[in-house]
């Protein structure tokens, strides 16, 4: 398809498995390193479509920019949507996305920061290659028996679920829509969030970031928890107000946090900047708690993951450029894939 893509925030394994799927489309990319934003977006001048990713701001000021050199598409090549003001892109650009390209992968990683923490792997890690072959201090707890609450059962929360049920923990969930049928298939509870906090060992985000969840994790709620409660946010970095998260951890009313985004990532993730100081005194406070395991937002990437996001989202360009139904589209209107029940597109 000969089409002209402006791909932005692009990392060598974004090249490679978006060449590799582009094979079978033919679009004509060009790779940006520089994140979307009011400053870059100017760089789509010329191009069909642009396609962005978690960490790039699709506010009023870079959609209308982007619509002023004529681009009518922005295709993410993410799930979540919390960075684009779908109020300012109706009825000027169509913005799709890649609803689900492996819950497994997302579901596995938040996993190996609950087991990383509890048996603390990171730390023996670096003790026996030091040398030093002593235990002390690398204590955990079976998982079997023990209580997990899963905020949000969608596609990564159930599969998280099923996982966790592997390992004999007893399962509480909160979803605003729960499902009830995979509720009983799989011995599971859905209770009030205050019931999670307080009874769960381990809490999971695996919620979207909406005016709802925002800061959802606060003062209030940790206080309410369990001593010594272990938190995982693998969903959105604002779903947790850090100096609350900070205020539980010195207190030791939060045992461990596993946290692989963060609110104010957009500066650090996916970036070394090893070289620099971390000038932003939140995320540096985080670094330094032993029972604190940070990974830069790697939950997605996996070879699977990777290759399915390249797929969907050439996929969704292609359904655009050929002027058909939009499956995977996003709008204000409807929060969800857009007019899917008319099989038309929205505007
Ligand atoms: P999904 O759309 O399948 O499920 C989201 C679930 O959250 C739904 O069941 C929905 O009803 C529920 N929900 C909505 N509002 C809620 C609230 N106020 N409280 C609790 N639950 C609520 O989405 P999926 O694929 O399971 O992804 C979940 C989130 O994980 C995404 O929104 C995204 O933010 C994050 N994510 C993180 C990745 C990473 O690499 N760290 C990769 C992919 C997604």
């Amino acid at each position: 398809m000969n089409k002209t893509i402006a791909f932005f925030d692009s990392k060598p394994y974004d090249k490679k498995s978006f060449s590799d799927v582009n094979k079978d489309f033919g679009f004509d990319i060009t790779y940006f390193d520089a994140h979307l934003d009011a400053q870059t977006a100017r760089l789509s001048d010329n191009f069909d479509g642009v396609c962005a990713f978690v960490n790039d701001t699709i506010d009023a000021v870079v959609i209308n920019e982007v619509v002023k050199h004529g681009v009518k598409i922005i295709a993410l090549r993410c799930s979540g949507y919390n960075n684009v003001d779908l109020n300012a892109a109706f009825g000027k650009v169509h913005l799709v996305r890649v609803p689900a390209y492996s819950p497994f992968a997302v579901a596995e990683h938040t996993v190996a920061l609950m087991l990383s923490l509890n048996r603390k792997t990171y730390k023996a890690y670096h003790r026996t290659r030091d040398g030093n072959f002593s235990i002390n201090g690398l204590l955990g707890f079976d998982m079997h028996g023990k209580t997990v609450g899963v905020v949000g059962t969608g596609q990564i929360g159930k599969r998280l679920i099923m996982i966790l049920k592997g390992f004999g923990m007893n399962v509480l969930a909160y979803d605003p829509y729960p499902d009830q049928e995979f509720a009983r298939a799989t011995d599971i509870r859905y209770t009030p969030l205050e019931v999670i906090y307080k009874q769960a060992d381990i809490i999971s985000l695996n919620c979207p970031l909406t005016k709802e969840t925002k800061g959802m994790i606060d003062l209030n709620a940790i206080e309410q928890m369990k001593q010594g409660v272990m938190i995982i946010n693998t969903g959105r970095g604002k779903l947790v107000d850090t100096y609350a998260l900070i205020n539980g951890l010195k207190s030791g009313k939060i045992g461990a946090a596993g946290l692989d985004v963060y609110e104010e990532e957009s500066d650090y993730f996916f970036e070394d900047r090893s070289l620099e100081l971390i000038a932003d005194d939140m995320l540096a406070r985080l670094l330094t708690f032993p029972n604190v395991l940070m990974t830069a937002h790697q939950a997605f990437f996996t070879a699977e993951a990777l290759h399915n996001i390249a797929l969907t989202t050439l996929n969704n360009l292609k359904e655009y450029f050929e002027g058909g139904f939009l499956k995977n589209e996003i709008c204000y209107k409807c929060d969800k894939p857009c007019r899917k029940e008319e099989n038309k597109r929205c505007f």
